[in-house]
């Protein structure tokens, strides 16, 4: 296999899903670990006045000091270490020098490989004090996120997932963007199955323990649609609606599932305060 054969490989449908033993589960115990503990620091130093390129470099600085590796720097051409997508920016916004102004939103995702294994884990930041429906969206994405994976259990399918997130946000008047989704994560970045963030419960691969893969969903306080700037990376709401996601990297264990990415200082969600 050539180099770019082996670049898009994780794309090419096969229709098989790795399952990961016990090794694969501590392995993504520890990188996820290590992702969330970088995003605990990120949760430290955003402010007004802090630019993502400073995210960016913290974020590389992090995963030295750790024996770790971004896997977002020089993926797929991308250059940096982390993604940050700000207000109507739906994810993989690149660092820049412009610093945040107080009332913007910021998704920071990071993907620390470490021993191999990819933990891959994003959370949102309110920069200082937030409008209240800025507030309603990043309550609401959280919210979204854990019914999701709070719908994973062995036998289940992976539209269940899909379907918990569909049925909470809709109603809410906010959208969830289709084009893209959760993926297979493991020991590479985009594996199947695809996690798509809407569907029917029973539709869709059945879940089995041993199953690795985020679910990350992007929810607009306008319309769902997506498009992508001319950088070739920044996806933008098409209304520019406000846009918000969070992310985790879960396993299907025997009894439900484990999530490999929580906060080791209790950040789980805005504000971050210390448990
Ligand atoms: N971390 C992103 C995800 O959740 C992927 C970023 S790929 C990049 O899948 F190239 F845009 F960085
Ligand atoms: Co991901
Ligand atoms: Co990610």
């Amino acid at each position: 296999m050539n180099y770019v054969e082996a670049a898009n490989a994780p794309l090419r449908k096969t229709g098989h899903i790795k399952l990961y033993g016990p090794e694969g589960f501590a392995g993504m115990r520890k990188a996820g670990q290590l992702t969330a503990q970088a995003l605990d620091a990120v949760a430290d130093m955003v402010a007004p006045g802090v630019t993502t390129d400073a995210i960016d470099r913290l974020i590389y600085e992090f995963a030295m000091d750790h024996g770790a590796y971004p896997a977002t720097l020089m993926y797929r051409g991308y250059r940096f270490s982390v993604c940050t997508s700000v207000n109507h920016v739906v994810c993989h916004g690149m660092p820049n020098a412009r610093p945040l102004r107080e009332g913007d939103i910021v998704n920071v995702d990071v993907t620390l490989v470490l021993d191999g294994w990819y933990g891959d884990s994003s959370r949102m930041y309110p920069v200082g004090a937030i409008p209240r429906r800025a507030e309603r969206l990043l309550e609401v994405t959280y919210d979204a996120m854990m019914l999701g994976i709070a719908a994973i259990r062995p036998g289940g399918h992976v539209g269940d997932i899909g379907a918990a997130i569909q049925d909470f946000v809709e109603p809410q008047h906010m959208s969830v963007v289709r084009d893209f989704c959760g993926h297979g994560v493991g020991q590479v970045f985009h594996d199947e199955p695809n996690i798509v963030h809407v569907g029917r419960r029973g539709e869709g691969p059945k879940l089995v323990p041993g199953m690795i893969f985020t679910v990350e969903p992007m929810i607009n306080l306008g319309r769902p649609h997506v498009k992508v700037l001319s950088d070739g990376w920044t996806a933008v709401t098409r209304d520019r609606s406000l846009s918000a996601q969070f992310e985790h990297a879960v396993g299907v264990t025997e009894t439900g599932v484990e999530i490999f990415t929580l906060s080791p200082k209790g950040y789980h969600q805005p504000p971050y305060i210390s448990a």
